[in-house]
């Protein structure tokens, strides 16, 4: 364990299980949600409770008094912003997801979590993801190793280099854009993915959830078309301390029809895949086990999986 993020591990996780607390006693108390539930900038597919806000302020509060000097990105706080009080520098910045998988916590699917994590010049060093329901603690610093509940992950299938995807299990989720370009986009994705062919296509519901089944050894890939920072920030940090990787991609620029050439062959300036930094919202994630050795066999293999993904 890397004593230099320790405290800051230690803190996460104390503030995680005292949120996980809560999480699960709103998510068994289904009349205070149906009473309390609301929709994002008048988007039906995105969801909001009261908890998500309540968790949100808590975790912000104690942040800011253990860790004064620290930035501090959240959902909610970004959605209620309409999110313009993103702006991500190199100073340590703590990115917040309170209710990871909101909808199934609306609908009481067991597949919700607090994301935690800690960026570092733009880089993921701690994550902290805890789903209250299930008991599931992962933890993780940068060169410290990944945990479920204390066992070093993965811990369901020792890793082995994925060179392809045929035969493999992938996760993918729809997210709450329903444009008709961006529903377009998700469903070319996931016509060549099954088409491959894969073995299955799972989506769990949360993202943060989704990358750890990665980190287990239980799924291979995980991606999705749209997503925010604080959905990946502490999986990021999981996942690649499990041994996986974990690269994003800019969203294509076309405001009506989707930037085929763009889509098809990714953006070149992330090339570098393996250094890649963070970036705030509606970015595209795309998390594999661990790859072949060596970072450039690396590249070349995410670059040829990306391209049938994108
Ligand atoms: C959502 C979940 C979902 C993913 C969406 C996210 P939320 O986060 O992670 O799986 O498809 O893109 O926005 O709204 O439940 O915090």
């Amino acid at each position: 364990m890397s004593s230099e993020y320790q405290q800051y591990l230690d803190e996460a996780v104390k503030i995680a299980k005292i949120a996980g607390k809560i999480i699960k006693e709103s998510f068994e108390n289904r009349q205070f949600i149906s009473e309390n539930l609301n929709i994002k900038q008048n988007n039906s597919s995105d969801l909001v409770t009261a908890t998500d806000q309540y968790v949100e302020k808590m975790v912000k509060s104690h942040l800011n008094k253990t860790f004064p000097t620290h930035s501090f990105i959240g959902e909610e706080t970004t959605a209620a912003n309409n999110n313009a009080s993103c702006n991500l520098t190199d100073e340590p910045t703590w990115c917040i997801d309170p209710i990871d998988g909101t909808t199934n916590f609306v609908h009481g699917l067991p597949f919700i979590c607090i994301s935690i994590g800690l960026l570092i010049k733009k880089e993921p060093v701690i994550g902290v993801i805890f789903n209250p329901i299930l008991n599931d603690l992962y933890t993780a610093s940068k060169n410290g190793g990944a945990f479920l509940n204390g066992k070093p992950l993965p811990t369901i299938r020792p890793i082995q280099p994925l060179e392809t995807l045929e035969k493999s299990l992938i996760i993918t989720e729809y997210g709450a854009n329903r444009s008709e370009e961006s529903i377009k986009a998700k469903l070319d994705t996931l016509h060549d993915v099954i088409s491959y062919p894969v073995h299955g296509i799972r989506s769990f519901g949360s993202a943060a959830i989704n990358m750890c089944y990665v980190a287990r050894g239980s799924c291979d890939a995980y991606y999705e078309i749209g997503i925010h920072a604080w959905d990946v920030c502490a999986a990021t940090c999981i996942l690649r301390e499990s041994g996986g990787v974990v690269v994003g991609w800019k969203p294509y620029k076309s405001t009506t029809e989707p930037d085929k050439k763009k889509l098809k062959t990714g953006n070149e300036e992330d090339i570098d895949i393996i250094n890649e930094k963070f970036d705030i919202l509606n970015r595209h994630v795309l998390c594999i086990r661990q790859l072949a050795e060596g970072p450039k066999k690396q590249n070349e293999i995410l670059a040829e999986i990306r391209k049938r993904l994108i």
